[in-house]
């Protein structure tokens, strides 16, 4: 296999993307949190040109694609989801040039673009929510205006809360200082939500859609899916419990059934492309049946399955996931779309780190953002070793969310004057927000930044750590037994295996075993403390637990293997040489 900097850009092209035109159907998606992937001019933030010269390491993970945060002009009050402009590159991150020059290189390296629309919302700096303050009626129509409740117009129309925390309306202050209407924003006051009642708003953003998709780019996650469509007349909600609770029971500001109407349209105008283009959707909903409306023939391709990345390192939830994922996709002929980790939740590698719920409710982030209980790292990357391997084995795709292939924590002493969340503010300090899982990247030495900036560069824009010198890309390189050597090994496996594709059966296994069976291997994944016994006569071929030996017949604790009857049966899908170190089972070394 190639390092990464053995890869040059020539060797990259020609590779090209494969031309099946239901590639996003099995796909590996590769997430860039573009501000914290790679800082190519030095000023402590990563940017376009950092992202660029990275491609030949992205090409190296075995992905297929890249989905990239939002990259648009913004003020960044919510790093880049409250959009000023919906067709240019934000000057910090690079320019529109780049932006072309980066999905051609992407597209010639064999990765696909998937960019990240926001129509909820957009920024109160947008021409258009400047218009609206001014005063312009048809500008106006554009957003959620009301007059306020009680004698004087001073209460919110209605009860709705931001998901950020506090009330979603915010009153506007006339030109003469007077106070105004009240205007709805489910996240900030800055992030004012679009009236997708109004036609213009439908016609805007199949324009934006057309801007993207006629510069190559390949498809798009939905932001906020749920959100676009409220009930009609804006009625109360009645309490919330906590921020989340809005997307764990019916409400009337979200999951709203005329939302489908508009990704009718949205795929119509992606099948018109040739090939056509694709959507993922970010709809946090109560149930998996809500879920598969997203996907319903005619609708979005796909939609994140939120279970696995909120269960618990468990059995029993671990499996009811994926049970649930699956069960959700095939009633509407979808593809189940795998996720563990994202720019918005505590990194898995700390979630899997401390004592495991219960039960697999509704997690609490704030209070997983601000544990009481200290973090076992070591054990939570063995569990985050050995979770990859459960998503790699299941059929449909999967999103990577960059440095999980690296091990990385969740960062939990993010100094409080140098948070960057909006979050942290409107809880009114009561959750710390989600920068502690947007720290650069490490890519290489032993201080700080870790090869993040160039030498000379202003500090990062959000604080590293200072131990995360064992975790850079360039030292799990030399170190066979790395997350990202294991990664590699495991989304190789499931490329030559063609894991994406067909069915799952589940097998009694021991207690605390998730045991399927995948056509040409089992994976069996050991949530225990203890070894337990494989079948026998199999072999395994890959491990992610250190003191596997295949001869003993040993699936260690905390631990997934994947095991054949024998080799050969595995065929074509076999793996090289070089990554079967003697012995034949490729089992991995600590973290
Ligand atoms: C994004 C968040 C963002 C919110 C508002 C979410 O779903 O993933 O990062 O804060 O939408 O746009």
């Amino acid at each position: 296999m190639h390092s990464y900097q053995e890869l040059s850009t020539g060797q990259l092209e020609g590779r090209g993307p494969a031309a099946a035109a239901d590639w996003w159907r099995e796909a590996v998606v590769y997430q860039v949190y573009l501000r914290s992937f790679a800082d190519g001019n030095g000023d402590g933030v990563g940017d376009l040109p950092g992202l660029r010269a990275r491609l030949p390491y992205l090409a190296s993970l075995g992905i297929d694609a890249l989905w990239i945060n939002p990259w648009y002009p913004s003020p960044m009050v919510d790093g880049g989801y409250d959009v000023s402009d919906f067709r240019d590159i934000e000057p910090v991150l690079g320019t529109l040039e780049e932006a072309e020059a980066f999905i051609a290189d992407a597209h010639a390296a064999g990765l696909r673009i998937v960019l990240d629309i926001v129509p909820n919302h957009t920024s109160t700096e947008h021409p258009w929510f400047r218009a609206a303050r001014a005063g312009d009626r048809a500008a106006r129509e554009l957003f959620h205006f009301r007059p306020g409740r009680g004698p004087d117009g001073s209460e919110p129309p209605n009860d709705w809360q931001s998901a950020f925390g506090g009330p979603a309306w915010t009153r506007e202050t006339r030109e003469d200082g007077t106070p105004g209407e009240w205007y709805l924003h489910l996240y900030a006051p800055e992030q004012a939500d679009l009236n997708w009642t109004n036609p213009a708003v439908h016609e805007e953003f199949l324009d934006i859609l057309r801007f993207w998709f006629d510069r190559g780019v390949d498809g798009f996650r939905v932001d906020v899916a749920h959100g676009l469509v409220k009930a009609n007349g804006l009625p109360d909600g009645g309490p919330v419990e906590s921020a989340t609770s809005p997307h764990t029971r019916p409400h009337p500001a979200w999951d709203q059934p005329g939302v489908h109407d508009i990704y009718r349209e949205w795929r119509a105008l992606a099948d018109s492309y040739d090939p056509p283009r694709i959507f993922v959707a970010e709809a946090w909903v109560p149930t998996n049946e809500r879920l598969a409306r997203y996907v319903q023939p005619g609708g979005l391709h796909s939609a994140f399955q939120f279970d696995l990345l909120r269960s618990p390192w468990r059995y029993d939830t671990l499996r009811d996931a994926v049970e649930a994922g699956l069960h959700t996709s095939a009633a509407v002929s979808a593809p189940s779309t795998w996720v563990l980790s994202n720019h918005d939740v505590p990194r898995h590698v700390t979630r899997y780190a401390r004592s495991q719920p219960a039960t697999n409710v509704e997690p609490d982030w704030e209070r997983l953002r601000w544990p009481s209980e200290p973090a076992d790292l070591d054990l939570g990357r063995r569990r985050a070793r050995a979770a990859v391997m459960l998503v790699a084995a299941l059929p449909g795709g999967m999103y990577v969310y960059q440095g999980e292939e690296l091990g990385l924590e969740e960062i939990e002493d993010i100094p409080s004057a140098l948070r960057q969340d909006p979050t942290w503010w409107q809880m009114g300090h009561t959750d710390p927000g989600r920068d502690g899982c947007r720290v650069p990247l490490p890519w290489s030495g032993d201080r700080k930044p870790f090869g993040f900036s160039p030498a000379g560069a202003p500090a990062p824009w959000l604080p590293q750590p200072d131990g995360w010198a064992s975790l850079t890309v360039a030292a799990q390189e030399d170190d066979p037994g790395s997350m990202l050597h294991l990664y590699r090994r495991v989304l190789g496996f499931r490329r030559r295996a063609l894991v994406g594709a067909g069915d799952l059966r589940w097998l009694p296994g021991p207690d605390g075993v998730l045991a399927f069976d995948r056509g040409p291997f089992q994976c069996w994944v050991n949530t225990t403390e203890k070894p337990v016994d494989l079948p026998p006569g199999r072999h395994l071929v890959l491990c992610s637990g250190p003191e596997a030996d295949e001869t003993a017949g040993v699936l260690p604790a905390q631990a997934a293997g994947y095991i054949v009857t024998s080799p050969e049966d595995m065929g074509g899908t076999d793996l090289p040489d070089s990554e079967t170190p003697a012995g034949g089972a490729m089992c991995e070394a600590g973290a």
